[in-house]
């Protein structure tokens, strides 16, 4: 699928390129600014041919939920921006203006709005928990713009797992190896508890770009509902991830390492992957698992003496966190890399518009110390 729209955009209206990136995300209309001191014929352009028929998110759209809030908002504005242009002028002149086609809001954007328009009671709209929607993530490379698109729950938990949307660590460590492509390119990248498989697409794209040098890619999880949701927006058409040859979605469940009876069967799944690099993005939410998680790691670690892990977490609880670095400062040599680079500027993600994401996400890098 060509993005060349959005190179046109970001070379022509970059102001235009935030709003396409906010709905392409699902970004909360009220963090969205409407480009106003655009002209009307501008604008509609955009949200015609850019939006509405741009066939990324015709094939793949936002939930009509979200549409149906996306498109209020844009109407509304655009009748506004409307009657700024009209009311500039004198009173004489303005029938003129309200006349010309140029002025005209297209049917089909009117008609796509009606037909999101919930159709059962008004009691009970809103009150509907969201489902599953395409989300696309934008982000700029050497080599232009790229975009990765998938399936996600909309809830926090959902059928029971935590594995089902994209978290914000995700998007932190792939800011941070965006930033550090040669950590992930040629190597053989392991990712333990990869969810949805947005943090795995992004590393799929650094091994492949420029062009494919022989990185391999694992991605697990332990849960089969989430990894099955991963493998289908991994090979997606319109996500390059699609085309990695050498990518592969597999169950691994951390507890097994505190299992003797399972402890050897993991150590030689390990062994086969022979991972350069772990990574692993708000795999901490509940101190439970820290145990079998670092174990995990120790025993991936061990394969190659030269491996490495980065680990991005989310801080929610100041004792879960420290608890974490402790347990693993005891067999691993651990520091927090570069936090400054740890943010999500390039991508419209919840760092952009939820306030509840002001929460600081930590980036440790880790290599074996010692045999535990
Ligand atoms: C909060 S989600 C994070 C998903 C993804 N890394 C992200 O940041 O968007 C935690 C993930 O860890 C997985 N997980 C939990 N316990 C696990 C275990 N014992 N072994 C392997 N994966 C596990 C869950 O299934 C879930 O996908």
């Amino acid at each position: 699928m060509s993005l060349d729209f959005i190179k046109r955009l970001s070379d022509t209206q970059p102001i235009l390129v935030n709003v396409l990136r906010g709905y392409a995300a699902l970004a909360p209309t009220r963090s969205l600014s409407f480009p106003a001191e655009l002209t009307f014929e501008v604008v509609h352009s955009f949200l015609l041919n850019d939006i509405l028929l741009n066939p990324l998110f015709t094939t793949y759209p936002p939930s009509p939920q979200y549409q149906v809030v996306f498109w209020k908002w844009a109407l509304n504005n655009l009748e506004k921006l409307i009657d700024s242009e009209v009311y500039m002028f004198p009173p004489k002149v303005r029938w003129w203006l309200i006349m010309p086609k140029d002025h005209e809001i297209d049917t089909q954007l009117y008609e796509h709005y009606v037909s999101l328009i919930p159709t059962t009671s008004p009691q009970t709209v809103g009150v509907k928990p969201p489902i599953p929607s395409y989300v696309t993530y934008f982000w700029e490379s050497n080599s232009g713009f790229k975009t990765a698109t998938l399936l996600e729950s909309r809830t926090t938990i959902e059928t029971g797992t935590t594995g089902l949307k994209t978290w914000l660590a995700s998007l932190v460590l792939a800011q941070f190896l965006i930033t550090n492509p040669e950590l992930v390119r040629s190597t053989r990248v392991l990712e333990l508890g990869c969810g949805v498989g947005l943090l795995g697409m992004i590393i799929a794209n650094l091994q492949l770009s420029p062009e494919y040098s022989g990185g391999h890619l694992y991605l697990s999880d332990v849960n089969a509902e989430v990894l099955d949701r991963c493998k289908n927006n991994l090979n997606l058409p319109c996500n390059r991830s699609s085309a990695h040859p050498a990518l592969t979605c597999t169950s691994l469940d951390w507890t097994d390492s505190l299992d003797e009876g399972q402890v050897t069967a993991l150590r030689s799944s390990l062994q086969a992957i022979m991972p350069d690099m772990i990574v692993g993005a708000d795999v901490v939410y509940d101190p439970t698992i820290i145990d079998p998680l670092l174990r995990s790691i120790h025993l991936g670690l061990q394969c190659k003496p030269t491996a490495m892990a980065l680990i991005a977490l989310t801080v929610r609880n100041e004792d879960t966190m420290a608890k974490f670095t402790c347990m693993a400062e005891q067999c691993l040599l651990v520091h927090e890399i570069r936090p400054e680079l740890a943010d999500t500027q390039d991508f419209w993600g919840p760092g952009h518009y939820d306030s509840s994401c002001s929460q600081t996400v930590k980036i440790f890098c880790m290599k074996v110390k010692h045999v535990c």
